[in-house]
């Protein structure tokens, strides 16, 4: 009996050391990706959260960096190295951009202005859920073309009217505006907007064509679409995730995995980008993508009490709270592995009690061997 407890004892004792050690180690690895002190804003970009970061050590990968530029008043935030500019990042794999309008414009004397913009995304795909393809105009019609792999694709819609009359606000339905869906997988596109008859019965209400790819529930017809001047850039949305090590089973395995403690991986069926995301398991909530972010409400409020204290700088604060973080894993490891111990060692002494007393017991109950596991189920 004493000899069995001793040996549990120094079980026990490897045990914390192996995870003194596996804290060390990981809390080596959490100060690198990302650092502590990231700036999550740029412009009027509010929230950059990981895995996108605009500075080095702060974002995952390359397909993540947010070009923060400060030569513009306010900073423009663009996507990698393209001049695609960023307006919103959701943590459930979606970026909004701003993508070119094409138009095809007239004057009185029939001079024609006119642009092909294009939109292309290596690492991202544009949303086939939260787009339409949509052109306005009076004898207008409008093309989208791109790839999808190596398949050539365009497609097109038109639009008609006489008078501003004929048109009904809040519908794309072929009277001054039409809309289509566009196919899953586009990576890059071209738009073009062009007019039959240069505009010239219309001109004194529309005198311009325009096409463009907007998200969905952004976009509500009006007629003085028309007449008024188009925007020049509209919020497209287009599909993020992690890519390169394939979808959940067989990122998991890899050393790259990017979900991270109480977090699990999904693959969205309305997404488009493959690869896959993290999201915090159920109950919990943070950032699923940094080590120990994903926490449960008691510890939550832990932390954000521990934010209290306002004369330490906030870097210092942040990267102390990570290393809270994980010793609060380490000690909720050590206190579980304690229990369980505990746990195993009474219920083991209990049933050799029960044992001995097993010939005077009259239930048959009492007499079943009692399974070691079955208080945890
Ligand atoms: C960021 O954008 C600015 C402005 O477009 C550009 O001059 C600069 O080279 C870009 N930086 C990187 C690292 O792509
Ligand atoms: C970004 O998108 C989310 C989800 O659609 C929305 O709740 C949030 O208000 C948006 N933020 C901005 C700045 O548009
Ligand atoms: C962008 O993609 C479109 C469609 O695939 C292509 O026509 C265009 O040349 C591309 N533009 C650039 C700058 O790569
Ligand atoms: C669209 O705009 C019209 C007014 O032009 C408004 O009555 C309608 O509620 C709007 N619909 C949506 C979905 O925002
Ligand atoms: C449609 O909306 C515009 C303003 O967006 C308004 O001027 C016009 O009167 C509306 N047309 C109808 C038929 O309600
Ligand atoms: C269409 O017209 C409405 C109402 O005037 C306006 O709010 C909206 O910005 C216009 N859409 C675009 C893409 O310019
Ligand atoms: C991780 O993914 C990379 C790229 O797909 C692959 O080359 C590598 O073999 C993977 N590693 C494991 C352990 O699966």
């Amino acid at each position: 009996m004493g000899s069995s407890e001793m040996c549990l004892r120094l079980v026990l004792v490897q045990l914390v050391l192996s995870m003194v050690a596996n804290a060390a180690l990981t809390t080596t690895q959490l100060a690198q990706l990302p650092k502590p002190d990231c700036i999550r804003k740029c412009g009027e970009l509010e929230s950059i959260p990981y895995p996108f970061g605009t500075e080095a050590d702060c974002y995952l990968n390359e397909d993540f960096f947010i070009n923060c530029s400060n030569t513009d008043n306010p900073p423009m935030p663009f996507l990698r190295k393209s001049i695609i500019r960023v307006t919103n990042i959701t943590m459930d794999g979606r970026l909004q951009v701003q993508s070119y309008v094409s138009r095809d414009c007239y004057d009185e004397n029939g001079k024609n202005t006119n642009n092909t913009p294009s939109l292309n995304m290596s690492q991202s795909t544009i949303s086939d859920t939260q787009n339409k393809f949509t052109v306005i105009g009076c004898g207008s019609y409008g093309y989208i073309q791109g790839e999808i792999g190596e398949k050539y694709y365009s497609v097109g819609c038109g639009s008609s009217c006489v008078r501003l009359e004929d048109v009904t606000n809040g519908s794309c339905s072929g009277f001054g505006c039409c809309q289509i869906d566009i196919p899953r997988g586009l990576k890059g596109i071209a738009v073009q907007a062009s007019s039959l008859d240069r505009h010239k019965k219309v001109l004194h209400f529309n005198p311009c064509s325009y096409a463009f790819v907007i998200e969905g529930s952004r976009f509500n017809f009006s007629s003085s679409n028309l007449s008024a001047t188009i925007t020049k850039t509209v919020p497209t949305a287009v599909d993020w995730a992690i890519t390169g090590h394939g979808k959940c089973e067989e990122a998991r395995n890899n050393q790259s995995y990017a979900c991270k403690e109480n977090s699990n991986c999904y693959e969205p069926s309305d997404h488009s980008a493959g690869g896959y995301l993290c999201k915090c398991k159920d109950g919990y909530q943070g950032n699923p993508y940094i080590s120990n972010d994903c926490r449960g409400k008691e510890n939550l409020q832990a932390s954000r009490d521990l934010r209290l204290p306002t004369l330490i700088q906030e870097p210092q604060v942040r990267a102390f709270l990570r290393y809270e973080r994980a010793l609060y894993g380490l000690v909720a490891e050590v206190s579980r592995a304690l229990i369980a111990m505990e746990k195993v060692s009474s219920t083991g002494q209990k049933s050799r009690e029960d044992d001995s007393s097993a010939k005077t017991s009259e239930s048959p109950v009492r007499n079943k061997p009692q399974s070691l596991g079955r208080s945890e189920a």
